[in-house]
Protein backbone atom coordinates (compact mmCIF):
# COMPACT_ATOMS: atom_id res chain seq x y z
CA UNK A 1 0.00 0.00 0.00
CA UNK A 2 0.93 3.67 -0.89
CA UNK A 3 1.07 5.78 2.28
CA UNK A 4 0.73 9.81 2.18
CA UNK A 5 2.14 10.93 5.60
CA UNK A 6 1.00 14.76 6.15
CA UNK A 7 3.36 16.59 8.86
CA UNK A 8 3.43 20.27 10.19
CA UNK A 9 6.04 19.94 13.24
CA UNK A 10 9.15 17.59 14.43
CA UNK A 11 7.21 14.84 12.51
CA UNK A 12 8.27 11.76 15.70
CA UNK A 13 5.49 9.90 14.68
CA UNK A 14 6.17 9.92 10.30
CA UNK A 15 9.33 8.47 11.55
CA UNK A 16 8.48 5.69 13.31
CA UNK A 17 6.03 4.79 10.54
CA UNK A 18 8.44 5.07 8.16
CA UNK A 19 10.69 2.87 10.15
CA UNK A 20 8.58 0.54 10.88
CA UNK A 21 7.79 0.42 6.98
CA UNK A 22 11.49 -0.11 6.48
CA UNK A 23 11.43 -3.01 8.87
CA UNK A 24 8.84 -4.37 7.24
CA UNK A 25 6.30 -4.37 9.88
CA UNK A 26 3.86 -2.42 8.52
CA UNK A 27 3.32 -3.37 4.77
CA UNK A 28 3.13 -0.24 3.23
CA UNK A 29 5.76 2.69 1.80
CA UNK A 30 5.83 6.36 2.74
CA UNK A 31 4.96 7.51 -0.98
CA UNK A 32 4.94 11.19 -0.41
CA UNK A 33 5.30 13.60 2.58
CA UNK A 34 2.61 16.48 2.67
CA UNK A 35 3.33 19.55 4.71
CA UNK A 36 2.41 23.21 5.54
CA UNK A 37 5.73 23.87 6.76
CA UNK A 38 8.63 23.01 4.42
CA UNK A 39 10.75 23.82 6.79
CA UNK A 40 9.78 21.46 9.97
CA UNK A 41 11.67 18.89 10.80
CA UNK A 42 9.44 16.40 9.15
CA UNK A 43 9.89 17.86 6.23
CA UNK A 44 13.80 17.74 6.71
CA UNK A 45 13.44 14.49 7.81
CA UNK A 46 11.58 13.44 3.96
CA UNK A 47 14.42 15.07 2.07
CA UNK A 48 17.35 13.08 3.63
CA UNK A 49 15.38 9.86 3.07
CA UNK A 50 14.21 10.59 -0.30
CA UNK A 51 10.67 10.85 -0.09
CA UNK A 52 9.17 13.92 -1.81
CA UNK A 53 7.81 16.58 -0.04
CA UNK A 54 4.75 18.36 -1.29
CA UNK A 55 3.44 22.08 0.14
CA UNK A 56 -0.18 22.28 0.93
CA UNK A 57 -2.78 24.15 1.13
CA UNK A 58 -1.84 27.67 -1.55
CA UNK A 59 -1.38 30.41 1.01
CA UNK A 60 -3.16 34.02 -0.58
CA UNK A 61 0.02 35.41 0.41
CA UNK A 62 2.46 33.03 -2.20
CA UNK A 63 1.90 30.85 -5.24
CA UNK A 64 3.77 28.36 -3.76
CA UNK A 65 1.52 25.42 -2.28
CA UNK A 66 -1.36 23.38 -4.18
CA UNK A 67 -4.52 23.81 -4.31
CA UNK A 68 -7.09 20.90 -2.41
CA UNK A 69 -7.90 19.63 -6.22
CA UNK A 70 -4.33 19.61 -7.34
CA UNK A 71 -3.25 17.60 -3.96
CA UNK A 72 -6.02 15.29 -4.76
CA UNK A 73 -4.17 14.78 -8.17
CA UNK A 74 -0.93 14.32 -7.14
CA UNK A 75 -1.91 12.06 -4.43
CA UNK A 76 -3.40 10.14 -7.26
CA UNK A 77 -0.44 10.16 -9.37
CA UNK A 78 1.64 8.90 -6.20
CA UNK A 79 -0.95 6.37 -6.28
CA UNK A 80 -1.54 7.20 -2.46
CA UNK A 81 -4.08 4.66 -0.82
CA UNK A 82 -4.25 6.01 2.67
CA UNK A 83 -3.14 9.19 4.22
CA UNK A 84 -1.97 9.86 8.08
CA UNK A 85 -2.04 13.02 9.34
CA UNK A 86 0.72 12.91 12.01
CA UNK A 87 1.12 16.54 13.96
CA UNK A 88 -0.68 18.29 10.68
CA UNK A 89 -2.17 21.36 12.37
CA UNK A 90 -4.29 22.73 9.23
CA UNK A 91 -7.97 21.33 8.68
CA UNK A 92 -8.58 18.63 5.82
CA UNK A 93 -10.41 20.42 3.45
CA UNK A 94 -13.83 18.37 2.62
CA UNK A 95 -12.60 17.40 -1.08
CA UNK A 96 -9.92 15.50 0.48
CA UNK A 97 -12.23 14.34 2.78
CA UNK A 98 -14.31 12.97 0.19
CA UNK A 99 -11.94 11.74 -2.31
CA UNK A 100 -10.43 9.44 0.13
CA UNK A 101 -13.59 8.13 2.03
CA UNK A 102 -12.32 5.63 5.30
CA UNK A 103 -8.77 5.99 4.53
CA UNK A 104 -7.16 9.19 6.31
CA UNK A 105 -6.32 8.99 9.46
CA UNK A 106 -4.86 10.79 12.55
CA UNK A 107 -3.19 10.44 16.30
CA UNK A 108 -4.27 12.76 18.99
CA UNK A 109 -2.42 13.27 22.37
CA UNK A 110 -6.03 12.94 24.12
CA UNK A 111 -8.41 10.49 24.73
CA UNK A 112 -10.96 11.94 22.44
CA UNK A 113 -13.34 12.73 22.91
CA UNK A 114 -11.65 14.67 26.04
CA UNK A 115 -8.98 17.43 24.82
CA UNK A 116 -9.74 17.25 21.58
CA UNK A 117 -11.16 20.17 19.09
CA UNK A 118 -10.22 23.24 17.62
CA UNK A 119 -7.25 25.04 19.72
CA UNK A 120 -6.92 21.84 21.46
CA UNK A 121 -2.89 20.79 20.08
CA UNK A 122 0.81 20.33 21.31
CA UNK A 123 1.38 21.11 24.93
CA UNK A 124 -2.21 22.86 25.15
CA UNK A 125 -3.85 19.20 25.37
CA UNK A 126 -1.50 18.37 27.68
CA UNK A 127 -1.49 21.63 30.35
CA UNK A 128 -5.61 21.22 29.70
CA UNK A 129 -5.05 17.26 30.45
CA UNK A 130 -3.33 18.36 34.30
CA UNK A 131 -5.08 20.75 35.14
CA UNK A 132 -8.17 19.19 34.55
CA UNK A 133 -6.97 16.81 37.77
CA UNK A 134 -7.68 13.93 35.16
CA UNK A 135 -5.48 10.66 36.30
CA UNK A 136 -5.41 9.10 32.85
CA UNK A 137 -4.89 10.60 29.09
CA UNK A 138 -3.03 8.50 26.50
CA UNK A 139 -3.36 9.19 22.48
CA UNK A 140 -6.01 8.13 20.26
CA UNK A 141 -6.09 7.30 16.60
CA UNK A 142 -9.38 8.16 14.51
CA UNK A 143 -10.51 8.47 11.17
CA UNK A 144 -10.51 12.36 9.99
CA UNK A 145 -14.18 13.91 8.85
CA UNK A 146 -14.77 17.23 8.38
CA UNK A 147 -13.77 18.35 11.69
CA UNK A 148 -10.72 18.60 14.11
CA UNK A 149 -10.61 15.51 16.09
CA UNK A 150 -14.39 13.91 15.80
CA UNK A 151 -13.65 11.24 13.47
CA UNK A 152 -14.60 7.87 14.17
CA UNK A 153 -11.95 6.41 17.04
CA UNK A 154 -10.08 3.37 16.08
CA UNK A 155 -7.42 2.87 19.24
CA UNK A 156 -6.60 4.37 22.26
CA UNK A 157 -3.87 3.78 24.82
CA UNK A 158 -4.35 5.02 28.54
CA UNK A 159 -1.13 6.68 29.86
CA UNK A 160 -1.25 7.43 33.87
CA UNK A 161 -1.09 11.16 34.77
CA UNK A 162 1.36 11.60 37.53
CA UNK A 163 0.78 13.82 40.40
CA UNK A 164 3.50 15.81 40.11
CA UNK A 165 3.65 15.97 35.87
CA UNK A 166 4.00 18.93 33.81
CA UNK A 167 3.27 19.65 30.72
CA UNK A 168 5.89 17.77 28.99
CA UNK A 169 6.80 15.02 30.79
CA UNK A 170 3.33 14.40 30.12
CA UNK A 171 3.78 14.58 26.72
CA UNK A 172 6.58 12.92 26.33
CA UNK A 173 4.63 9.53 28.08
CA UNK A 174 2.06 10.01 25.43
CA UNK A 175 4.13 10.40 22.69
CA UNK A 176 6.39 7.51 23.63
CA UNK A 177 2.78 5.53 22.98
CA UNK A 178 1.44 7.43 20.25
CA UNK A 179 4.75 5.35 17.95
CA UNK A 180 3.59 2.29 19.38
CA UNK A 181 -0.41 2.77 18.66
CA UNK A 182 -0.08 4.45 14.96
CA UNK A 183 1.97 1.67 13.77
CA UNK A 184 -0.40 -1.12 15.30
CA UNK A 185 -3.17 0.95 13.40
CA UNK A 186 -1.25 1.65 10.03
CA UNK A 187 -0.19 -2.00 10.28
CA UNK A 188 -3.59 -2.93 10.36
CA UNK A 189 -4.78 -0.53 7.76
CA UNK A 190 -1.86 -1.97 5.61
CA UNK A 191 -3.13 -5.24 6.00
CA UNK A 192 -6.75 -4.75 5.37
CA UNK A 193 -7.51 -5.69 9.21
CA UNK A 194 -9.93 -2.58 9.86
CA UNK A 195 -13.80 -3.74 9.79
CA UNK A 196 -16.88 -1.70 9.29
CA UNK A 197 -19.17 -2.88 12.32
CA UNK A 198 -22.92 -1.80 10.66
CA UNK A 199 -23.53 1.21 13.21
CA UNK A 200 -20.38 2.64 11.86
CA UNK A 201 -17.88 1.95 14.00
CA UNK A 202 -14.68 0.83 13.03
CA UNK A 203 -12.30 -2.57 14.87
CA UNK A 204 -9.50 -3.76 13.99
CA UNK A 205 -8.90 -7.42 14.01
CA UNK A 206 -6.03 -9.36 14.95
CA UNK A 207 -3.92 -10.88 12.55
CA UNK A 208 -5.07 -14.84 12.12
C1 LIG B 1 1.64 14.42 18.45
O1 LIG B 1 1.48 14.62 19.82
C2 LIG B 1 0.33 14.08 17.80
O2 LIG B 1 -0.55 13.39 18.64
C3 LIG B 1 -0.22 15.43 17.50
O3 LIG B 1 0.87 16.22 17.14
C4 LIG B 1 2.06 15.68 17.74
C5 LIG B 1 3.02 15.42 16.63
O4 LIG B 1 4.27 15.04 17.10
N1 LIG B 1 -1.24 15.36 16.48
P1 LIG B 1 5.39 14.57 16.08
O5 LIG B 1 5.56 15.71 15.07
O6 LIG B 1 4.91 13.31 15.42
O7 LIG B 1 6.61 14.36 16.91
Amino acid sequence: KKLAVFVSGGGSNFRSVHEASIGGLVHGDVAVLVTDKPGCGGADYARANGIPVILFPKTKSSAEGLSPIDLITTLRNFKVDFILLAGYLKLIPAELVQAYPKSILNIHPSLLPAFGGKGFYGLKVHRAVIASGARYSGPTVHFVDENFDTGRILAQRVVPVLANDNAEELAARVLHEEHQVYVEVVSALCEDRIIWREDGVPLIRSRE
